[in-house]
């Protein structure tokens, strides 16, 4: 294991994922964990982060000191190297230049840490402060145009500092820099694979659970379907997965779901159609908040219902993912107060989630994972590309891509215009590059003309947007072609449509759903 003692960095995860696509196990904690708690936790190596203060703000983070003296190699990544040289006896100031963006990597010691990084390289900078003295015993392995300390090492105690981010796809040469701490300074073997987390985590799911049974609510995503998977394989017929079907999926998405299960997978799945009562739960409302209330609540009494029926079970299986674990960074300090401020916000709760009331034990076997090791184990399992790459899809589905009031009628008109979408979207073999691309309904009615005859009938909106988290995004640039054929396969396929239009706002100021 690597440790990443994060400073607060929004880089901290990144390092991590990085870290782990070398095959070596890697965990995000807080920089305050102690050099005591460290020497437990035995790691083969500890990565500083970087974060947003100074090393000589008020109240900025600081580590241990203990840590320089564990005999554990550590690398500091930006503030993580400031702050090394700071409690060692150099010296940090604000530099006349800050440095942002590519810089050209100088190479002065081939060797070690900068083992087949090319000189030159390109490497991603983002600091206000600079190091100018070193500590003690250390050497200077890189400089940069407008740093002289771009990489420092002190080689005997194999402690080592870079002022750039390794860790960002814009670094070049970042990988390899990764790749020479974690197998020859830290001397990992390279164990954490796909293959070996399946069998782990299905030894640990029978240790915990035994012959107890447990309940699983699937959804139809990435995962909750390997989870299932998982928890199958572990323990067989002791697993009862429910699908409630809530009436607001994509077309042919539940049949789908549940065939895939059962007859591919050879996992049951009690399939409850639940469309009727959720129908009826937000009948006539047309606030957005109010429908997700709503549904949310629906959800829970379905669920509930389910459990009884079905259980009793012991334990919920859960697909926590590891971002949602990580000891949350509350580590941003405010340089005028020394205050601690967060800096995580949580967009949106999923309908999915669960009420904590209800008593069962938790197995949350994905909890190690980030979302794209969830999907290469969805993979390796045998889930089709359809779930394992599937773009987002909100809790309260189509429920909300349906401005104002949701009808039967609606629903339907609002499926058949969605799956166009999708089918040209992925006819273009841009599926993976949008983020999000569907169709909303608007409860207006405007003229048009099909024939000699007049229409009176909805719009549809089209929203693609790319996307890197969904926290911002902007309308995608498709081809013009790509959208007259949605519109005109639209107007023509979809009975209560006449007009289609395209959604040209970015988030912020708009979001990617309409509701
Ligand atoms: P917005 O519309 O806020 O959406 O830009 C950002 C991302 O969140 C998804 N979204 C939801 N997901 N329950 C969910 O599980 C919801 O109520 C919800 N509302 C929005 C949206 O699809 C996008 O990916």
């Amino acid at each position: 294991t690597i440790v990443i003692l994060d400073f607060g960095s929004q880089y901290s995860e990144l390092i991590a994922r990085r870290i782990r696509e070398t095959q070596v196990y890697s965990e995000v904690i807080s920089y305050r964990t102690s050099a005591e708690q460290l020497r437990l936790l035995n790691p083969k190596g500890i990565i500083l982060s970087g974060g947003p203060n100074s090393v000589y703000d008020k109240g900025a983070p600081q580590c241990d000191p203990a840590i320089w003296h564990l005999g554990i190699p550590i690398l500091g990544v930006c503030y993580g190297m400031q702050l090394m040289v700071n409690q060692l006896g150099g010296q940090v100031v604000r530099a006349e230049r800050g440095e942002y963006g590519k810089a050209a990597l100088r190479i002065d010691d081939p060797t070690d840490l900068l083992t087949n990084v090319e000189d030159g390289t390109t490497m991603w900078m983002s600091h206000g402060d600079s190091c100018v003295k070193l500590p003690e015993g250390f050497e200077i392995l890189a400089h940069t145009e407008n740093t002289s300390c771009a990489a420092i090492a002190e080689h005997n105690t194999k402690l080592y500092g870079v002022q750039f981010h390794p860790e960002v796809v814009h670094s070049i040469g970042g990988l390899a820099l990764i790749r020479n701490f974690v197998y020859h300074i830290c001397d990992c073997e390279p164990t954490w694979t796909t293959a070996a987390f399946v069998e782990e985590s299905v030894r640990e799911v029978r240790a915990k659970v035994g012959d107890k049974r447990v309940l699983l609510a699937l959804s139809g995503g990435v995962d909750s379907s390997t989870l299932a998977f998982l928890l199958h394989r572990a323990i067989g017929d002791k697993l009862t997965c429910v699908f409630i079907d809530q009436g607001f999926m994509r077309k042919h998405e539940p049949e789908r779901l549940v065939k895939l299960f059962r007859e591919q997978f050879h996992i049951p799945v009690e399939y409850v159609n639940a469309s009727d009562r959720f129908l009826a739960a937000i009948a006539g409302v047309t606030d957005p908040e109010e429908k997700r209330r709503r549904i949310g609540h629906e959800f829970i009494s379905t669920f509930e219902e389910s459990s009884k029926r079905l259980g009793p079970f012991d334990y919920l299986a859960q697909g926590t993912l590891y971002p949602d674990v990580i000891e949350s960074a509350d580590t941003n300090v405010d340089p005028k107060t020394g205050e601690r401020v967060a800096v995580k916000i949580k967009s949106h709760h999923n309908v999915g989630g669960l009420p904590k009331d209800l008593r069962f034990k938790l197995v949350e076997p994905l909890r190690k994972l980030f979302k794209d090791e969830v999907r290469k184990v969805g993979r390796a399992i045998g889930l089709p590309e359809e779930i394992v790459q599937r773009q987002p899809f909100p809790g309260p589905g189509l429920a909300i891509r349906i401005i104002g009031e949701v009808t039967a009628e609606r629903l339907e008109i609002l499926r058949d215009a969605d799956l166009i979408v999708r089918q040209e979207i992925n006819r273009q073999g841009l599926y993976n590059d949008v983020w999000q691309a569907f169709a909303v309904l608007l409860p207006i009615r405007s003229v048009g003309v099909m024939g000699d005859q007049r229409t009176y009938a909805y719009p549809i909106v089209l929203r693609l947007v790319t996307s890197e988290d969904g926290m911002t995004a902007d309308w995608a640039r498709v081809p013009y072609d790509l959208l007259e054929l949605i519109s005109n396969r639209i107007v023509n396929e979809v009975k209560g449509v006449n007009r289609v239009v395209y959604d040209i706002t970015s988030k912020p100021p708009g979001t990617i759903e309409w509701e």
